[in-house]
C-alpha cells in the first residue's frame, strides 16, 4: 500500500514543485517505487521530469478526470520515466478543470477514483502499484482540484520558503485541510512542514524555523531537514532536469535525499558521507535506462 502524498500551499513559489519531483527521484533512487502525478496546469512537474514525452502523451491527467465514467476501461495516462519511477502528465487544459468539475457528479473524489482503478496489465489497483504517490498541486489554495488531491492524499507535505512571506496563506491552509476531514471525511493531515531556500546565515531563516518548530501553533511537526538555498534549483529546472540529473553533489540534491531517508526511516548518514556517491548511483541508473531503451 503505496503512501499518496500532495505538495499543498496557498502560496505561490514556495517550491512546491521542486520538492514533489526531487523528493519523488530521492526516493526512487533509494529503490522506492514512486508515481508523481501533475495536477498544476502549469505543468512544471511534467516539463521537469519528461518534456519530450509530455508533448506526444495521448492521455493526461486531464483527459482522465474530464472524461472518466467509473467502470470503463481506457488506457491509462502513466508514462515511465525510468523503470520504477512513473509519473501522469499534466496539462494546459487543467486551467478550466474547476469548472467543468463543478458539474460533475463526484466531483471531489474524481482523483481518488483514478488512484482505485485497476491497472489492466497488473490486476492491481494504482494506489497499491507504489511506494509512494506524490501530487503536485497548482498554488491558490481553496479549489475543486486542490481538494481532490486532498481527498486522495493521506498527508500533505508543506513547502514553506525560510522567508519574509512564509506565514502568508498557513490560517487559510489550515482552516482548508481542517474543512476537508471535516465536511468531506477524510482522513487527510499534514505530515509536516519541509523548510526550503534554508540560509543559516539569515536571521529570517532562524526565525521562520523558530516559529514552525512551535508544533502546537502550526498543528504539525517541522521536518528536521531543511533544503539549502541552492543556485543548481533554478537551474535544473531551467534545464527541465531533476537535482540528481543536473547537479547529483548539489546541496539541494543531498538535503532531498536526507529528507527522503527520513520518509522511509532511515537513521541519518555518518558525517564523513559523500554526497558524490548519488551522482554515481544516478548516473548508473539513468545509463542503465537509456540502454534498455535503445535494445
Ligand atoms: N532550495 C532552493 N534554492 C534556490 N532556489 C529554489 C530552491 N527551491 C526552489 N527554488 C526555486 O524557486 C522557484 C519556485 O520553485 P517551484 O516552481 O518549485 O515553486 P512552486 O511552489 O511549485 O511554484 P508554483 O506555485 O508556481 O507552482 C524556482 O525557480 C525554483 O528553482
Ligand atoms: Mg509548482
Amino acid at each position: 500500500m503505496s503512501q499518496v502524498i500532495s505538495f499543498l500551499h496557498d502560496k505561490g513559489g514556495c517550491a512546491k514543485t521542486t520538492s514533489c519531483v526531487n523528493l519523488g527521484f530521492a526516493l526512487w533512487l533509494l529503490g522506492k517505487k514512486v508515481l508523481l502525478i501533475d495536477t498544476d496546469p502549469q505543468c512544471n512537474l511534467t516539463d521537469t521530469v519528461d518534456k519530450t514525452v509530455h508533448l506526444e502523451a495521448e492521455t493526461t491527467i486531464y483527459d482522465w478526470l474530464h472524461d472518466f465514467k467509473p467502470g470503463e476501461m481506457r488506457s491509462l495516462p502513466i508514462y515511465t520515466r525510468y523503470d520504477g519511477l512513473d509519473y501522469v502528465p499534466g496539462s494546459h487544459s487543467m486551467s478550466n478543470i474547476n469548472a467543468e468539475l463543478q458539474l460533475m457528479y463526484n466531483r471531489e473524489h474524481r482523483l481518488s477514483n483514478f488512484l482505485d482503478t485497476v491497472d489492466p496489465e497488473s490486476g492491481a489497483k494504482i494506489r497499491n502499484m507504489y511506494d509512494y504517490i506524490f501530487i503536485d498541486c497548482a498554488p491558490g489554495g481553496e479549489t475543486l482540484m486542490n481538494t481532490n488531491a486532498l481527498v486522495a492524499s493521506d498527508f500533505v507535505i508543506v513547502p514553506t520558503e525560510a522567508g519574509i512571506y512564509s506565514l502568508q496563506g498557513l490560517p487559510r491552509l489550515l482552516d482548508y485541510i481542517e474543512k476537508v476531514r471535516t465536511q468531506l471525511h477524510c482522513p487527510v493531515s499534514i505530515m509536516g512542514y519541509l523548510l526550503v531556500r534554508w540560509n543559516a546565515q539569515k536571521a529570517i531563516s532562524k526565525e521562520v524555523k523558530a516559529y514552525y518548530s512551535n508544533e502546537e501553533e502550526v498543528k504539525a511537526p517541522l521536518f528536521p531537514v531543511y533544503v539549502r538555498e541552492c543556485v543548481r534549483c533554478t537551474e535544473s529546472v531551467a534545464y527541465e532536469m531533476s537535482l540528481y540529473e543536473y547537479s547529483p553533489d548539489c546541496t539541494a540534491a543531498d538535503d532531498y535525499m536526507r529528507v527522503a531517508e527520513y520518509l522511509i526511516g532511515r537513521k541519518a548518514r555518518p558525517k564523513t558521507w559523500t554526497p558524490v556517491k548519488w551522482g554515481q548511483i544516478a548516473n548508473a541508473a539513468f545509463q542503465r535506462f537509456t540502454k534498455e531503451r535503445e535494445a
